[in-house]
């Protein structure tokens, strides 16, 4: 098949080269002529694990095509998929100006039949405007063409979005049954495969999407809930967790208790829902609640930081392990590390940072500020007597690095693990002061006396 993908951001690009990892002929048309330059010259310009390989792979085959002439991706088919983003607006509804933009040029410029797939996250009834938006134009052109509308969302997560598409959970298409065929045959290799694909109508697929994020989100703040009274008791929330996950009905997933999620698409997502609600006049108690306690459990780590050090957090030296919203990425958007660096500056503490892939990431959204030392390496943020260590993401480096140099560098200072590294035996073992989510504080028979100057 012949597909144009608008939009090579996160989703479209991943999806761009999917699709023609899976045999089709593809085109991705982005406005922006740097990417677009850059991905014909097969570099990636995000930090994707597969995606740079398979973009050379496709590019070579002659499968993939960039092509910053929105027009031209235009004229080559008549299946066109609509990636582009959907930004949150200041009251948390969706920012639509892309989606209808493109949707409004394939109108005017379309000289057959066609149809138009939404793969970008869009509120329930999007696809119902984007019909009447297209049969408007296509009426004041006096133009007959049917163009039809479909929804496809993508369930695809940052660090395994190539993993992901290719060996998705499900596929979620949604419209009349008449005008979802050319997505059976386009999704037909995967199919084969045994993925299952479902089909619905547009406005349950439109829901469906954003119901899967607030439901995964829920299960975050449910456990990070949780985790607050298991600390307060003395309890062990990754106990508690093995102890519910084995619950077919509850199921062990996103059920890791931390310092809140991040990301493009939790916070958004989850904020749009509720907006969508209120519009339609339905409480939003659960879903407002979702958003509340994960902005409460981003000040953890300030919040031990304070108990430890009696709330004289002025002139401490504080190092931070990871600065990505999750391991494997370098996006920056939402990142619980920026709540803890900006409560820390305000504070007047020292920081000390450091992440395997986001550090450039980290400069363009932090502000230059004397307080923040960029380091080198994980070892280098211990360098130099550090009052207390904070791990703000996971990264596998982290959770490998020997404990007995750890605690050798961090000579007595807390560890202040807000993904829950390493197990209490071991930092028990090792002799840490280790303060985790939701398990019993651990004090090292060797505290450092604190002395800020
Ligand atoms: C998510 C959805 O998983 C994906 O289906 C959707 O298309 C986009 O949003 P992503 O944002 O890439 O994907 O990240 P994900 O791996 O889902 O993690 C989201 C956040 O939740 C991260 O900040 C992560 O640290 C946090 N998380 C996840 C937890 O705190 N605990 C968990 O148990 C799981």
């Amino acid at each position: 098949m012949r597909i144009s993908v608008y939009g090579a951001g996160y989703v479209g690009l991943v999806s761009a080269v999917c699709l023609a990892k899976l045999g089709h002929h593809v085109i991705c048309a982005d406005i922006n002529e740097d990417k677009i330059k850059l991905l014909a010259s097969g570099e990636c310009p995000i930090f994707e694990e597969q995606l740079p390989d398979l973009l050379n792979e496709q590019l070579k085959t002659g499968h993939l095509q960039f092509s910053s002439d929105i027009s031209y991706a235009i004229g080559q088919t008549t299946i066109h998929v609509i990636a582009t983003g959907t930004p949150g607006n200041p009251d948390g509804s969706a920012d639509l100006t892309q989606v209808f933009a493109v949707a409004s040029q394939i109108a005017h410029e379309t000289n057959s039949n066609c149809l138009l797939i939404t793969k970008s996250t869009v509120p329930v009834g999007t696809g119902d405007q984007l019909e009447a938006l297209v049969q408007t134009i296509l009426n004041n052109s006096k133009k007959s063409y049917r163009v039809d509308v479909v929804s496809n969302p993508e369930f695809l997560r940052e660090g395994s979005a190539v993993h992901d598409f290719l060996n998705a959970d499900r596929i979620i298409i949604g419209g009349e049954p008449e005008t979802l065929k050319p997505l059976h045959l386009m999704y037909q290799p995967l199919v084969d495969n045994g993925i299952s694909l479902l089909t619905m109508s547009r406005k349950s697929a439109e829901l469906a999407k954003y119901t899967a994020n607030a439901m995964l989100a829920c299960k975050i703040s449910f456990i990070n809930q949780i985790s607050r009274i298991a600390e307060e008791v003395g309890a062990d929330i990754d106990e508690i967790r093995l102890g519910i996950g084995s619950d077919g009905r509850i199921g062990p997933h996103f059920l890791r208790a931390g310092i809140g999620y991040g990301g493009s698409c939790f916070p958004k997502d989850g904020r749009a829902l509720a907006q969508t609600a209120r519009t339609l006049g339905i409480e939003t108690n659960l879903l407002d609640a979702i958003d509340a306690i994960n902005d409460q459990q981003k000040n953890w780590v300030v919040e031990q930081l304070n108990k430890h050090f009696n709330h004289q957090l002025k002139n401490i030296t504080v190092g931070i392990w990871g600065l990505a919203f999750k391991p494997d990425t370098d996006d920056m958007r939402e990142a619980s590390s920026l709540v803890i660096i900006k409560a820390l500056i305000k504070a007047g503490s020292k920081l000390r940072l450091y992440d395997p892939v986001a550090m450039s990431a980290a400069r363009n959204v932090l502000p230059e500020d004397k307080l923040i030392t960029w380091c080198k390496s994980a070892g280098h943020v211990c360098e130099e007597g550090i009052d207390a260590l904070v791990i703000a993401t996971e990264w596998q480096q982290f959770k490998n690095y020997p404990l007995s140099l750890l605690v050798k560098n961090l000579a007595g200072a807390p560890l202040i693990d807000g993904r829950n590294c390493f197990s209490l035996t071991k930092a028990k073992d090792a002799n840490l002061t280790y303060y985790s989510v939701g398990r019993p504080k651990i004090l090292s028979t060797e505290r450092k006396v604190h002395d800020a100057g």
